[in-house]
């Protein structure tokens, strides 16, 4: 298999008059292509910070102090503007957590559609207002034209939605960072999306960086998936084991709290407490304040390293979840 994205100790904070918010501490997440990683975490812990540190869109107040973004051979970190305008839009792109405020409010949705696809491309104008409708129509628009014509505020937000995943899969990016490309869809429309994203997969072995906090959504989505707790990455693994061992506490909880079909008397807990302010980031473990299964070590010693328990399968915890049947 080919490494199509290698992220290495990625390390970023935003500079805010309250302090230095740690939004990514030492990251490192690996992307195949063919294969779709889903990041899962709760909200604030560091997602999106890791989709625009790729898409080199982090805002002003931001600090990258460590790490390489490795995108086949070239560093995006350290790409120059060039580069990244080439890459962005054709080979990664990358649809946003907000759709609706993410397009040009003051522009139609045609021209926008259009621009994308003339800067990445040598065909005329009016090759480049075909390609839209068509891309429109492919992605559930029935009638594209008229909404080529309409401005973003007319749309709907599932409407929005599908215009940029149309903006997002127009080139036929090799690489799709997809934020939350399903919160507040209803089902039909989300399964529709999820669809394409799967077909981008399947027909052109692209690669997907799939941000959500929808355990339903990586179920059916990922070959693997990196767990996100306090701006670190806590577990990553191929989505059966993650499903079957999941070895971080913190990777339990949120499958625990999963309802199952098979077992309807199943008590929901919720996970008890709040993450850790990202100001004031502890030494030791961030989970440690809602581990069941800290100990001494836990309180004493710095926090754990990633490291890796099989193949494929890594976890930074000093006392992992064991199975059952291991007891
Ligand atoms: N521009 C910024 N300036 C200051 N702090 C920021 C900025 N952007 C994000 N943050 C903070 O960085 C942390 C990570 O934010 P991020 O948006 O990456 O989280 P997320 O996992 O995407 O959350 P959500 O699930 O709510 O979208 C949060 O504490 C957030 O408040
Ligand atoms: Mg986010």
């Amino acid at each position: 298999m080919t490494e199509l994205l290698r992220i290495e100790d990625l390390t970023v904070s935003f500079g805010t008059s309250a302090g230095r918010v740690k939004a990514l501490n030492n990251v490192s997440l690996s992307l195949n292509e063919g294969e779709v990683l889903c990041i899962v975490g709760e909200s604030g812990s560091g997602k999106s910070t890791l989709a625009l540190s790729i898409m080199g869109l982090l805002p002003h107040n931001t600090e990258i102090s460590d790490g390489r973004i490795m995108y086949r051979d070239i560093d995006l970190l350290r790409a120059g503007p060039d580069t990244m305008r080439d890459l962005r839009g054709r080979e990664i792109s990358l649809v946003f957590q907000d759709a609706q405020s993410a397009l040009n409010p003051i522009e139609a949705i045609g021209p926008q559609l259009e621009e994308v696809i003339l800067a990445h491309s040598s065909v005329s104008l009016r090759g480049a207002n075909k390609m839209a409708q068509d891309m429109l129509s492919e992605m559930g628009m029935a009638d594209p034209k008229r909404v080529m014509g309409q401005y973003p505020f007319a749309l709907s937000g599932g409407m929005c939605q599908r215009v940029m995943m149309a903006m997002a899969l127009v080139m036929r990016p090799k690489l799709l960072i997809a934020d939350e490309p399903t919160s507040g869809l209803d089902v039909t429309l989300q399964a529709e999306i999820l669809h394409r994203i799967r077909e981008l997969v399947k027909e052109q072995n692209a690669s997907v960086l799939l941000i959500t906090h929808d355990m339903g959504v990586v179920a059916a989505m990922a070959n693997t998936v990196g767990v996100l707790y306090a701006g670190n990455v806590v577990e990553t693994a191929d989505v059966v084991p993650l499903f079957q061992r999941p070895q971080h506490p913190y990777t339990w909880s949120l499958l625990q709290a999963l309802p199952r079909l098979d077992d309807p008397d199943k008590r929901i807990e919720p996970l008890p407490g709040t993450p850790p302010d990202m100001i004031k980031l502890p030494p030791e473990c961030p989970f440690l304040p809602r581990c069941f299964k800290a100990q001494n070590q836990c309180r004493t010693d710095p926090k754990p390293n990633l490291v890796e328990i099989e193949g494929r399968h890594s976890v930074a915890c000093y006392n992992p979840v064991v199975p059952a049947d291991e007891n």
